[in-house]
């Protein structure tokens, strides 16, 4: 197959999955308004009319909608998997034999193939980029510098992203604008908190089917997703730790009502550990030496960093596979270590990621913002900006609106008290 060819037919695992793809994506649709409103709107607008996209996110059912809200708008686009275990396959043949647009995406594929999809969509030529985590826009960097100048701004959705882009900009390696869609309000305080809570803990029953009532979850990093995952793992009856590095944070977790301590402490406690860090090796061998027998570690942070699995391997004599997503080590001491999902987004490879109805917030800022970058990017420097308050507002108040929510508006005299200083103590 000629390169052309082969870009055009994407690279999925079976087409022939298209129909359940295409089921999966109008399930997920129901509990998306916000981006069917903008769906609708650029049918008639046509925005985007030409802009060549290129995207690497998460392929689920979800990100189908914002992929076709996009090419509603007029971007001619492609998409690839921003993770090697996060796709679902169906999803996949979907949008490449239904809706035409190439994507490249297998579950389960290795990384050698995971790198060469992210080639295919920068074979695009893309004058947008969107992201989750940064590895499109790195590569793009790294190795295709020739089309930089054709790039006019990317997206960034992740926390991660966001924290490698800055150290892009800092480094003066940063070529063109981003928007950081994960600092608006109606992204990471919905997507990070109520999204990673629930599906974590989805991915987690998923995987193990443990009851989860009594038993002593560790959750480390008390940042937006380890608030949410902390919350519903306590709603449903576990012993929630805590562990943090930030002083506020942990300070925070102690106020919300969790034990805070040094993972090293709460190692030989706990029946489960799942990291939410963005950080690197924050299960290490100090921690594993540790663990109880039958202990089960996990990750939901972006890379399968958090957890150093070369050093669960040094000190593995077997591995075993009872269940899908499970490796069982035993270890020299005769312990047993179950590490899920190979250590990559729990929610996202043992699960199906965030429920539609976060994401529809999540997307419908990608979307406005694929907007914004193209009506603004002359004015826009380069750099990493926030999303535009009047774009967060929007996204919130259209989803109220879908909610059938009203809440007050500020009368006249509010307005002004608000924006004043005269008044004080009466
Ligand atoms: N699974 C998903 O679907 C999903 C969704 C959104 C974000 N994410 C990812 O989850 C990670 C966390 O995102 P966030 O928005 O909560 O970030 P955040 O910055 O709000 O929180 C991260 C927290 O981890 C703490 N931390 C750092 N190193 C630590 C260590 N060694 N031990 C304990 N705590 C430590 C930080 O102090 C911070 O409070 C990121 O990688 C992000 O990209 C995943």
């Amino acid at each position: 197959m000629t390169d052309t060819v082969k870009a055009l037919a994407g690279d999925v695992a079976d087409l022939g999955l298209a129909a359940e793809g295409q089921r999966l994506i109008e399930w997920a649709a129901k509990e998306m308004p916000v981006l069917r409103l903008i769906r609708e709107r650029f049918e008639r607008e046509r925005p985007l009319e030409g802009l060549r996209l290129g995207a690497c996110l998460h392929v689920t059912s979800e990100t189908a909608n914002l992929a076709i809200t996009l090419k509603a708008g007029g971007a001619d686009m492609r998409l690839c998997a921003s993770n090697p275990l996060s796709s679902q396959d169906a999803v996949a043949a979907a949008l490449t034999r239904a809706h035409g647009i190439p994507t490249f995406a297998v579950k389960g594929e290795d990384s050698a193939r995971y790198y060469s999809q992210i080639q295919a969509v920068l074979d695009g030529e893309p004058q947008l980029t969107m992201d989750d985590g940064a590895d499109l826009v790195a590569e793009l960097h790294k190795g295709r510098q020739e089309l930089i100048p054709k790039v006019l701004a990317g997206t960034e959705e992740t926390t991660t992203g966001v924290v490698r882009l800055r150290a892009m900009a800092r480094d003066g390696a940063l070529r063109f604008p981003i928007i950081a869609v994960n600092e608006a309000l109606t992204k990471h305080l919905f997507d990070n908190r109520y999204g990673t809570g629930q599906s974590t803990i989805d991915g987690l029953i998923r995987a193990t089917n443990i009851l989860l009532a009594g038993k002593t979850i560790v959750v480390c990093g008390y940042g937006w997703c380890g608030r949410g995952l902390a919350s519903r793992a306590s709603g449903l009856g576990a012993h929630v730790v805590v562990t943090e590095v930030d002083p506020t944070r942990a300070l925070e977790a102690v106020m919300d009502g969790y034990p805070v301590m040094p993972l090293v402490d709460a190692a030989p406690h706990a029946d489960v550990v799942i990291t939410v860090t963005g950080d690197i090796n924050v299960i290490d061998r100090i921690h594993i030496d540790r663990f109880k027998d039958g202990a089960i570690v996990a990750n939901s942070g972006h890379f399968n960093d958090e957890i150093n699995l070369a050093a669960v391997d040094e000190v593995s004599v077997e591995v075993t596979a009872p269940r899908p997503f499970i490796q069982s080590h035993r270890l020299r001491d005769g312990r047993t270590l179950h590490v899920l999902a190979e250590g990559r987004l729990l929610n996202l490879a043992a699960a199906e990621g965030h429920p539609a109805a976060v994401m529809d917030m999540s997307f419908a800022n990608q979307a406005l913002c694929a907007e914004y970058v193209a009506k603004h990017h002359e004015s826009l420097q380069i750099g990493v900006h926030d999303v535009p308050n009047e774009i967060d507002a929007e996204v919130a108040r259209l989803k109220l609106h879908a909610m059938g929510i009203r809440i007050d508006a500020l009368t006249d005299e509010q307005r002004r008290y608000l924006s004043s200083w005269q008044s004080g103590t009466a």
